[in-house]
């Protein structure tokens, strides 16, 4: 019998990012947190007991539970895939952190046997989602910059050695900035300006080894085993280019440079690594004269981006499960931006343009009006 109301979720890696995904699926009406579960039983356990989640243990406990129809899978990267594998046998919808997996061949498997299977796979990030992301991508497809035609990305910092407890993760292959970072901004490059072809980069690394810094393992070295400073060229298949700094090697803390030219105007978004952005969606205009020094006129598009963080793409699967309709932040999207990330690994090691094999359709947006807090499924998941 199909299922109605609420839609059960359960939650697969109790680590740092399960809090924000907790604080807001606790917290949205249409979705019920029903399992937590962790290889650290005590950790899904301690996690279950903050938020009030009725049932914690293992990854498998949690793949068992009769009211689990949405996995969220918030392992490290390296597990990715067979958890998500792991989920989608069980006959669960997935809806997994980034990136999809750390290759090709797995994560491509993965996105058929979701297919072939009837369930939901959705892939990180969702702060695209985020409304003023929503609006943004609205006005550029209604004109708001002409037609978009480039893009400037940079995100670049010391790396996270200095917040992570297990900072190791980070740097190890299918990590550091490319595959941590570089799926915020692939993901919203593809947003705007559609698949990708082909890549061209460089790459390299300023220490062969790190330290944690925080945490009980403080003080432990790891190796770092990916470059952390990276340039990326981007061809888009509809003709655009963009050019992406992804770094964890720059003393120099600077990111939120996300820049979309077109032929009558430059939108400045907000980091599509964050939800909040913190700064207003703008858009510049030419000058029509020379006047040193060059003030574009300013159009504002968003003032603040209201604050709702990490979730939003478990809920919209949540509601397409119950609707039978489409979600945004899909598993093709989530593998095309691996299978870029990889093309850019593969362009470092042969000094040579990439071609990207896979291609998605033109993303949707949200309905508009979309509202995470509203009650559209009331119906409780268990009795
Ligand atoms: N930390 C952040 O700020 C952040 C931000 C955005 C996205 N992410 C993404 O979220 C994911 C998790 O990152 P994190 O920082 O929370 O890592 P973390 O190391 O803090 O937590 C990962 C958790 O998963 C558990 N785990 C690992 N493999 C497992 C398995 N096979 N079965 C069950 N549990 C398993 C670990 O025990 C740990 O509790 C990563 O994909 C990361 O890219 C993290």
């Amino acid at each position: 019998m199909a299922r109605t109301g609420r839609v059960g979720v359960g939650i697969v890696g109790a680590g740092m990012i399960s809090e924000q995904y907790l604080e807001n699926l606790t917290r949205f009406p249409d979705v019920e947190v029903v399992a937590i579960g962790d290889i650290d039983t005590e950790r899904a356990a301690a996690s279950a007991a903050t938020w009030g989640v009725a049932r914690s243990g293992t990854a498998d406990d949690v793949l068992a539970d009769d009211d689990v129809e949405i996995v969220v899978n918030l392992t490290i990267p390296a597990a990715h895939v067979a958890v998500s594998t792991a989920a989608l046998r069980a006959g669960k919808s997935v809806w997994s952190e980034k990136p999809i997996g750390i290759d090709r061949e797995s994560a491509s498997g993965l996105v058929s046997l979701a297919a072939s299977s009837g369930l939901l796979l959705g892939i990180a990030p969702d702060t695209v989602l985020g409304p003023g992301w929503q609006a943004a991508k609205r006005a550029v497809e209604a004109g708001a910059i002409g037609t978009p035609l480039t893009a400037v990305t940079s995100f670049q910092w010391q790396g996270p050695d200095i917040i992570h407890p297990a900072a190791d993760f980070l740097y190890a292959e299918g990590a550091g900035p490319l595959f941590d970072m570089g799926p915020y901004y692939f993901t919203a490059l593809v947003h705007l300006l559609g698949p990708i072809a082909s890549v061209v980069a460089t790459g390299t690394k300023a220490r062969d080894t790190r330290q944690i810094v925080v945490g009980p393992r403080a003080g432990e070295e790891f190796p770092v085993e990916v470059p952390t400073h990276l340039s990326v060229l981007t061809s888009f298949e509809q003709g655009g280019a963009a050019q992406s700094l992804l770094s964890f090697d720059t003393p120099l803390f600077r990111h939120g440079v996300f820049e979309v030219n077109g032929t009558e105007g430059t939108i400045v978004l907000p980091d599509p690594n964050t939800f909040g952005g913190g700064h207003p969606i703008r858009v510049a205009r030419p000058v029509t004269e020379f006047a040193f020094p060059i003030e574009n006129p300013w159009e504002t598009l968003v003032d603040e981006e209201p604050g709702v963080g990490r979730g939003l793409g478990v809920l919209d699967m949540a509601r397409a499960l119950r609707g039978g309709g489409a979600h945004v932040a899909t598993g093709e999207v989530g593998y095309h931006v691996l299978d870029t990330m990889v093309a850019v690994e593969e362009s470092i090691a042969t000094r040579s343009f990439v071609d990207v094999a896979s291609t998605v359709d033109a993303v949707p947006s949200l309905p508009e009006g979309f509202d995470p807090f509203a009650a559209t499924l009331t119906e409780a998941v268990t009795a």
